[in-house]
C-alpha cells in the first residue's frame, strides 16, 4: 500500500545523486542556499516595503492611493520572480535530505505558511485590480470602502506571513 512513508522513500532514492553532490560540495549548497536568501531578500523585501506603503498611502490622500496601486502593479512581476528562485532553491534544499525534512513538522508548517502567503498574494493582487479598475476616493460609502479594508488586511497579513515563514526556515537550519 502507497503511504506517505513509502512515497518519501521513492523520492530520496530519486534524489539520492543530488543528495550526494549536495554534502560533498561546498559550493553547490552555498550556491542553493544563496539563491534561496537571495530570493528572499527580493521577494520579502519588496513585499514587506510594499506592505508598509500600503499603510501610509490608506493616511494620505486620494493621488497618494492611486500612485500606490501602480507601484503594487509594478511590484508584483518582482516578488513572483523572487518567489520563483525561492521556489527551486527551496525544492534543492529539501531535496538534499528528504528523510530529514519529509518527517518535519516545521518543514510541513513552513509549507502551509508559503501556501497561505500565496492564497494571500493572490487576494492582494485581486482586490488592488479592482480598486485600480473602479479608483473612487477612499472614504466613500461603496464597496470601494471595503475594497481598502481588504486591502490592508492582506497587507498586514503579509507582513506577517513572511515573517513567520523565515522564523520555520531558520528554525528548520537549526533542527536539521
Ligand atoms: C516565501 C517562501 C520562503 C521563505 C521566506 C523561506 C525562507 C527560508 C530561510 C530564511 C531559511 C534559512 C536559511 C539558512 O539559514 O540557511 C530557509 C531554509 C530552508 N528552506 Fe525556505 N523559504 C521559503 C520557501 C521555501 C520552499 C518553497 C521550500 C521547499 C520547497 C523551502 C525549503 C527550505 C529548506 C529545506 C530549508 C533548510 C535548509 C537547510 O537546512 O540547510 N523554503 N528558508
Amino acid at each position: 500500500m502507497v503511504n506517505a512513508a513509502s512515497i518519501l522513500k521513492i523520492v530520496a532514492t530519486a534524489a539520492k545523486p543530488w543528495a550526494e553532490l549536495y554534502s560533498d560540495s561546498r559550493a553547490v549548497s552555498s550556491a542553493v542556499t544563496f539563491f534561496h536568501l537571495g530570493g528572499l531578500l527580493f521577494a520579502g523585501g519588496l513585499a514587506v516595503a510594499s506592505d508598509r506603503a500600503t499603510f501610509r498611502a490608506l493616511r494620505g490622500n486620494d493621488e497618494d492611493r492611486s500612485r500606490l496601486l501602480v507601484d503594487l502593479g509594478n511590484a508584483h512581476a518582482w516578488v513572483l520572480a523572487g518567489l520563483s528562485v525561492m521556489f527551486a532553491s527551496g525544492l534543492l534544499l529539501a531535496l538534499s535530505d528528504v528523510k530529514t525534512f519529509g518527517n518535519s513538522p516545521i518543514y510541513w508548517t513552513k509549507m502551509s505558511l508559503v501556501v497561505l502567503l500565496l492564497a494571500n498574494g493572490a487576494l492582494l493582487q485581486r482586490t488592488e485590480r479592482r480598486l485600480r479598475a473602479e479608483s473612487l476616493p477612499a472614504h466613500s460609502t461603496s464597496p470601494t470602502h471595503r475594497l481598502w479594508a481588504r486591502l490592508r488586511f492582506a497587507a498586514g497579513a503579509s507582513m506577517t506571513l513572511w515573517t513567520a515563514i523565515v522564523l520555520a526556515g531558520v528554525i528548520l537550519v537549526d533542527s536539521s
